[in-house]
């Protein structure tokens, strides 16, 4: 069971396309009237018009925002309307960051208006820097009051930084996902963050101005910015910060390269996190190659090296970003951390096997116009299954080479007389798993097991109370079994044909030097649904070795052998037919047989008989009676 802690962000969310023209009555609703209007020095036009949708609303402008959140820029921003008692931030993550310092400083809400995909907007931190230090801390009193999301103008954002933002923003929700502090909902939020960003980043990088694509983008940010507020990040934020402080490489573009290196990195520590990044960009796994495939689909950077970072700087960072590492599944280890530089360094990808989906989407697609209906299901996935296990377990040819030998040769050996492909279905557990799919699906009836190949359709017929043991020598055994329906109705008439192995385990077929046929037999119900005969104990047998299924076998470790067992097939007009062998109990292999034809329901009693035999026999030795109740459907 999970065990978390949850608490909902308090901040207002108005999304849209030209949001902004709410500007002035969300200042309202706040009770507000004097606003300090803060940004950085890109799109004046949009903070002009924000502007003048404040009218005499607005005290003073800031257009000073700087990266990292300097404090001397705040203080000058300060300047400009001392007397605030809202402070309005457009723009990134640096006016975002200066309005929350701001707001912070006067002690008054803060309306954030983001144009990148940033995500500070929700979040209740706030980074500074002073003296070349920056220092971050978290207080309720700094999350903004609302968010004003104008998709409109998101429009114009270069796809170059619409990328590094949204990756960026991705990289909040694949942190959340393997945070110690994710619950549930933030489970929920990460994920749909990513897959809409992901969409959303497709789309606009062949069109940019497609608002359908900017909303998915947006949202996803919002929903990556919410995890961000709800939990602790991890290894990559402490990477991208070290990076980021320390080095100048420029932010949203470090967390882009970083990413699917740190995905990679906490892949092994964090399988189900990292699966559901996996599957939130259209993969079944290897999140980190996914996210590195979709770093290069959208045109993203992938190497350190290319934003000016150089490989003489690795040790220092991997010192620096090891120093109070941030919570996060692996261990944060030198040698660990010099890997994952040295590879976002370079730009490699990580590892991880291409997407192949397209290939078996083509398979599929051309069963698309099989008639019936369950062939082409059958089909379908059959090669669904078999390209996934070729895909899952990096198949290489020569183990597929010998699969095709090794059925090649199942091939070759079977004969009218030699079944290799069934025994080896019955090996493998198959024919027992159709078996059950189709004959047991009721427990009200006994439970059937595989016909095997020893069957010889129409044996002998053999009279009531006969013995079929043909004189071979073995510990005699009294069967005396009963034929009902599903109500306890005795079943008279039924036609009952027996086989099974004799003492050393070999069936009547396997024996050339034996007269006719032994140790098999069809016996009839009567009136009461009874059913009587003399044989002997059935042991247990090895199935047949000396083919390709005796190497698999043999090659696995498995032995050959099948339970002690005795088959009946039933037939009566009006019932289903019953396939099924009773086990011997105490017999060897009980827990192991080679086909897997045990049901605990069949495994019966074969016990000692007392006295003399029902019909009167004269035996001078022990033996054996088995009494059961069969009922057919
Ligand atoms: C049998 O019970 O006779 C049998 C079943 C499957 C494979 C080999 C033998
Ligand atoms: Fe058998």
């Amino acid at each position: 069971m999970r065990s978390f802690e949850h608490t909902a962000s308090p901040v207002r969310v108005v999304f849209g396309a030209g949001t902004l023209g709410t500007l002035r009555s969300e200042v309202e609703r706040l009770g507000r009237r004097r606003v300090l209007l803060v940004s950085g020095a890109s799109q004046p036009d949009v903070v002009d018009r924000a502007a003048d949708r404040l009218g005499d609303r607005l005290a003073g402008r800031f257009a000073g925002a700087a990266m990292h959140t300097p404090v001397e820029v705040t203080a000058r921003a300060l300047e400009s309307a001392a007397d605030a008692d809202v402070v309005v931030s457009i723009g990134g993550g640096s006016a975002t960051g200066l309005g929350k310092a701001l707001a912070v400083r006067l002690g008054v809400p803060q309306i954030a208006v983001p144009t990148t995909y940033a995500g500070s907007e929700v979040t209740p931190t706030l980074g500074e820097t002073g003296n070349g230090v920056k220092t971050t801390r978290s207080a309720p009193e700094i999350l903004p009051a609302t968010v004003l999301y104008d998709v409109e103008l998101t429009l114009g954002l270069p796809v170059a930084t619409s990328v590094t933002s949204g990756v960026n923003a991705m990289a909040h929700a694949v942190e959340a996902l393997y945070s110690p502090e994710a619950n549930p909902a933030v489970d929920a939020l990460a994920e749909q963050s990513i897959r809409l960003l992901a969409s959303g980043l497709r789309r606009i990088v062949t069109d940019p101005a497609d608002p359908d694509a900017r909303a998915d983008a947006l949202t996803g940010a919002w929903l990556a910015g919410t995890c961000l507020g709800a939990v602790g990040m991890g290894l990559h934020h402490k990477l991208c910060h070290t990076l980021g402080g320390s080095f100048g490489l420029p932010h949203a573009e470090t967390h882009t390269v970083v990413l699917p290196h740190a995905i990679a990195y906490n892949a092994s520590a964090a399988p189900e996190a990292v699966a559901r990044v996996a599957g939130a960009l259209g993969r079944e796994r290897d999140a980190a190659a996914a996210m590195y495939d979709f770093v290069v689909e959208v045109g993203g950077p992938t190497s350190l090296a290319d934003l000016g970072f150089a490989a003489g700087n690795v040790p220092e960072a991997v010192r620096l970003a090891t120093a109070e590492p941030y919570p996060n599944p692996r261990p944060v280890t030198a040698d660990g951390i010099t890997a994952l530089l040295t590879d976002a360094l370079a730009g490699t990808r990580p590892a991880g096997t291409p997407d192949f989906s397209w290939l078996t989407d083509q398979v599929v697609a051309s069963f698309a116009h099989t008639p019936d209906p369950r062939m082409r299901r059958l089909l379908t996935d059959l090669v669904r299954r078999l390209h996934g296990f070729a895909n899952d377990n990096d198949l290489t040819q020569d183990e597929w080479q010998f699969a095709i030998d090794f059925l090649t040769r199942t091939g070759e050996i079977t004969s009218p007389t030699r079944q290799e492909f069934i025994l080896l279905s019955d090996t493998l557990g198959v024919s027992s798993m159709v078996d059950l799919l189709t004959n047991s699906r009721t427990t009200e009836t006994t439970p059937s097991a595989v016909l095997g190949p020893f069957y010889v359709p129409g044996p002998p017929a053999v009279a009531a109370g006969a013995d079929l043991s043909g004189d071979l020598p073995g510990t005699p055994l009294w069967v005396d079994v009963l034929i009902e329906d599903r109500d306890g109705t005795p079943v008279g008439d039924a036609t009952v044909d027996v086989w099974q192995s004799n003492e050393d385990g070999f069936y009547d077929l396997q024996l050339p030097d034996l007269e006719g046929p032994v140790l098999r037999g069809r016996l009839t119900s009567d009136a009461d649904g009874r059913v009587r005969f003399w044989t002997i104990l059935p042991s247990e047998y090895p199935v047949p070795v000396d083919g390709p299924v005796g190497q698999l076998l043999d090659g696995t470790g498995r032995h050959p052998y099948r339970a002690p067992h005795l088959h009946f097939l039933i037939e009566a007009p009006g019932h289903r037919q019953l396939i099924t062998q009773l086990f011997v109990a105490g017999g060897a292999y009980l827990d192991s047989d080679t086909v897997f034809g045990v049901k605990d329901d069949l495994i019966v009693d074969f016990a000692p008989g007392e006295g003399t035999p029902p019909d009167g026999r004269a035996l001078d030795g022990g033996w054996r009676r088995l009494t059961y109740t069969f009922r057919i459907d």
